[in-house]
């Protein structure tokens, strides 16, 4: 006879795992269960199943799958409970059985749990509140429909990251609500009870279409990043139909401009004004790379590590990624590799403080040796996968000169692997037209055992001519 077993809400992993639990001890096939969702008057069976949990043999499951299950039980997939069912059944008759990576039932699961982690990263990247007086005061209200059951998940993040501001997120599935101190949750809501428009985002429209530069439109890449279905959310993106359908034309007078015109002075002339909204934009994307789980190095590193220093720096450095002390600290150049740039940059006559410094890749990547932590090169997918942050940064602040700093920031620049030494001391297009060179990276200094007092200076040479050049681009 079929047992049925129901549970709180789309995403109630604990209730899951009690009813699991009480399954398996009762040696009930995934087939005879009836996973339901949401509570009834009739809701006999849910306190039989707690009451046998707790009487149930305990068994311990592997931390991996916890974490697993947790997740996958997020997914919009009917069939998700009785898989993670399935799954738990194989792990009690072998501890390992998530290792079998050829296994459709993990490959499955681990999808489901990918699909999941990509939607929260969604839903903390593309949230715009729109802001509105109630009795309370300002409270700002935004409308987001994910794909997955995520909204809880998700919240911890806007909590954290909103502590001091009264808001709300309505979905169709529920809504959250935060007064400053507690979390609460409503019903689910539709569109039309979300504020349409704000006085910011005038500014918001006024700034993407000043940034808009039609030579660097990737259509794919971008509806691939910001799904259509979000757009319509988000103030920004409202002139985005209408930005592409002008771009061959904006993108056939950049050309025609860019002969006219040295590279440099192109580059100059699509800068955008630099002021508030783009500190404004570029802290927003900060705040969007702090989630970041576009490659698997956020499961190392303590903290996404991004760029830093001002807006309109007309030097931007860009080193691999970040070391031990950067990770720890939330910045870039901190440990030995930046102190070593920093001395440099101070004979070289640049002052770090006007310049912005960042990384290829924003996450540590290392091998535990012990107590130590010791850097691992981070590899091309790596490199490719943190190119969206970067070319981000490089969009905002628009550098007239880039400075790659060793092979992989070279590699991240040109998007391509190129030669330090062939391409060294002198200046080259990127493209947005503004320059970029290729010197060494710190630690490469650091390292060297032979000639090391002249391989520094060289590179203090390097710098200066880069000053120079900076203060000439000016
Ligand atoms: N090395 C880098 O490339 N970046 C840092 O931030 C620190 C060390």
């Amino acid at each position: 006879m079929a047992q049925v077993a129901r549970l709180a809400d789309e995403d109630d992993f604990d209730g899951w795992r009690v009813a699991a639990r009480t399954l398996a001890s009762r040696r009930i096939l995934p087939s005879d269960v009836l996973w339901q969702v949401g509570a009834t008057p009739q809701d006999l069976f849910a306190a039989t199943l707690t009451e046998v949990a707790a009487a149930a043999p305990q068994f311990a499951v592997p931390r991996s799958f916890v974490e697993l299950a947790r997740s996958a039980i997020c997914h919009s997939d009917p069939e998700r409970f009785s898989l993670l069912y399935s799954m738990l059944l194989r792990i009690r008759a072998n501890s390992r059985a998530l290792e079998d990576r050829a296994d459709p039932l993990v490959q499955r699961l681990e999808r489901m749990t990918k699909e999941v982690r990509r939607d929260i990263h969604k839903m903390h990247a593309f949230v715009r509140f729109r802001e509105l007086e109630d009795e309370g005061g300002t409270r700002y209200v935004a409308w987001f429909e994910p794909e997955h059951h995520i909204v809880r998940a998700s919240a911890g993040f806007f909590v954290r990251r909103f502590a001091g501001m009264r808001w709300s997120i309505l979905t169709p599935e529920l809504s959250i609500h935060w007064d400053g101190e507690t979390l609460l949750e409503g019903p689910a809501a539709t569109r039309a009870d979300a504020p349409d428009r704000d006085p910011v985002e005038e500014t918001w429209k006024t700034y993407y279409a000043s940034i808009f530069n039609p030579a660097r439109l990737k259509v794919k890449a971008m509806t691939k990043e910001m799904p259509k279905k979000y757009w319509k959310n988000m103030p920004e993106t409202a002139l985005v139909g209408e930005l592409i359908s002008g771009a061959q034309a904006r993108e056939a007078r950049m050309v025609e401009t860019s002969q006219a015109k040295s590279a440099t002075a192109q580059a100059e002339t699509a800068k955008p004004s630099i002021g508030d909204n783009v500190r404004a934009a570029w802290e927003a994307v900060r705040q969007e790379a702090m989630g970041c789980t576009r490659c698997d190095l956020y499961k190392c590193g303590t903290q996404t590590v991004f760029g830093e220093g001002p807006v309109d720096a007309k030097i931007m450095f860009v080193g691999e990624q970040p070391g031990d002390q950067e990770d720890l600290a939330g910045k870039p150049f901190i440990g030995p590799a930046g102190q070593l740039l920093d001395r440099a940059l101070g004979e070289a006559g640049v002052d770090r403080s006007q310049t912005y410094v960042t990384n290829a890749v924003k996450h540590f990547k290392f091998e535990q040796r012990g107590k130590r932590r010791i850097h691992s090169k981070p590899n091309g997918s790596e490199i490719d996968a943190c190119r969206w942050w970067i070319e981000q940064e490089r969009v905002l602040i628009r550098p007239p000169i880039t400075v790659a700093l060793g092979a992989t920031a070279a590699r991240s620049l040109f998007g391509k692997p190129v030669t330090i030494s062939a391409m060294r001391g002198r200046a080259h297009t990127v493209s947005d037209g503004g320059e970029g060179w290729v010197t060494v990276h710190p630690s490469f200094l650091l390292r060297v055992r032979d000639n090391r007092e002249e391989e520094y200076a060289r590179f203090v040479d390097d710098l200066r001519v880069i000053g120079e050049r900076a203060k000439a681009l000016a």
